[in-house]
């Protein structure tokens, strides 16, 4: 092997040797460069006659192009290599399914109590909202139901931490408490209009929210929902109360084959008292007598613990179950559906 061969042998050895671009450059230096072999080749022609440079260039020149091919070569297949190193990393399985972004939706009960805001809110009533966590006077006593009164059983209550040892806090068993505290509230505001005998803003109020009794079957839950009404002004009767409610239970349902019954019944805070039954004239519940809500003209007693004169203000409350509300709208038969977080059920909602 002549001198050359062995240059251009030793120039692709060293350039297959280069593992990245910059040793390649640097490879190519030592035979291409200012310095490298093939230039300082050239210089040493210097000396020779013109026949012998062409030779000797000649030569020289093959061996400058094979040395050229191979740094070429070389610099493609490192290029190549990168690429591919860099689409094997950015690797995209477009065969791989989509990721489907999970979208979330209200609880059946907070639909229902959405609507009966929307449809309340509609006749020009506020929603005010209410603690849990109650004192045995705004739950019962300042309801007209004092310590002792035999329709405190009617309720099993779940009493908590607090208050004092003959009237111990409680988890709400109604919302009713809410008619005291948003009345009272509303009688603070509107004080000097009292004081100076001037028309008060009449009370339009619900007030939705959870409730809490020892009950556990079918058809009852520990924690349940319902919605308080109240309505007190100078002149709000009976006949309001049926109005407002034929509107709400025809609209809820939306449906106008539908009609209300009131039945005679008790509750210490309204007198009289009513239940109100629904019936459908039409669909799977048609004929059927469903009773959907307690109701009343709001009794003296509470009218004072609201801070009003009972022989000026007068008014209804009602006291509906939103959870029975719920299952009625939807057709659903165990309560308890409700409250076990079952995704396959709850997503049927959506
Ligand atoms: N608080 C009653 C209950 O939970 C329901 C009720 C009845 C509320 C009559 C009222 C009412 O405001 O007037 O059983």
């Amino acid at each position: 092997m002549n001198e050359l061969d062995t240059l251009v042998t030793s120039a692709q050895a060293l350039f297959a040797q280069s593992a990245s671009p910059a040793d390649l450059e640097n490879a190519k230096a030592q035979f291409l460069g200012k310095s490298g072999r093939i230039t300082e080749l050239m210089k040493g022609m210097a000396a020779l006659s013109v026949e012998e440079k062409k030779s000797r260039g000649a030569v020289i020149n093959v061996a400058k192009q094979a040395i050229e091919a191979a740094l070429n070569a070389r610099r493609q297949a490192l290029a190549d290599a990168e690429l591919e190193t860099q689409l094997k990393a950015e690797a995209l399985d477009v065969t791989l399914p989509g990721r489907s972004r999970m979208s979330g939706g209200l609880h059946p009960v907070s639909l229902t109590l959405e609507r009966i805001e929307a449809i309340f809110g509609s006749m020009g009533f506020d929603v005010a909202q209410g603690p849990e966590i109650e004192t045995d006077w705004f739950n019962f006593t300042a309801l007209n139901t004092p310590q002792d009164h035999p329709a405190r059983s009617m309720h099993d209550t779940f009493y908590v931490e607090g208050g004092s040892t003959d009237a111990p806090n409680l988890l709400r068993t109604h919302t009713s408490p809410m008619q005291i505290r948003h009345a009272v509230q509303h009688v603070k505001r509107h004080q000097s209009l009292l004081d100076a005998g001037q028309r008060m803003p009449e009370i339009r109020v619900i007030a939705p929210g959870r409730t809490y009794r020892v009950d556990s079957d079918a058809t009852h839950s520990p924690m349940f929902h319902q919605c308080e009404g109240l309505w007190v002004g100078e002149n709000v009767s009976f006949k309001d109360l049926k109005v407002v409610f034929t509107d709400f239970y025809r609209t809820f349902f939306e449906t106008d084959d539908l009609v209300l019954r009131f039945r005679p019944s008790f509750f210490p805070f309204t007198e009289p008292s009513a239940e109100v039954d629904i019936q459908f004239a039409s669909g799977p519940l048609a004929g059927r007598w469903l009773e959907v809500a307690g109701s009343g003209e709001v009794h003296p007693n509470v009218i004072r613990n609201m801070g009003l004169d009972p022989e000026r203000y007068i008014g209804f409350a009602f006291g509906m179950g939103t959870d029975r509300l719920t299952m009625l709208r939807y057709g659903v038969s165990d309560l308890r559906l409700f409250f076990d977080g079952d995704i396959r059920f709850l997503s049927q909602f959506q």
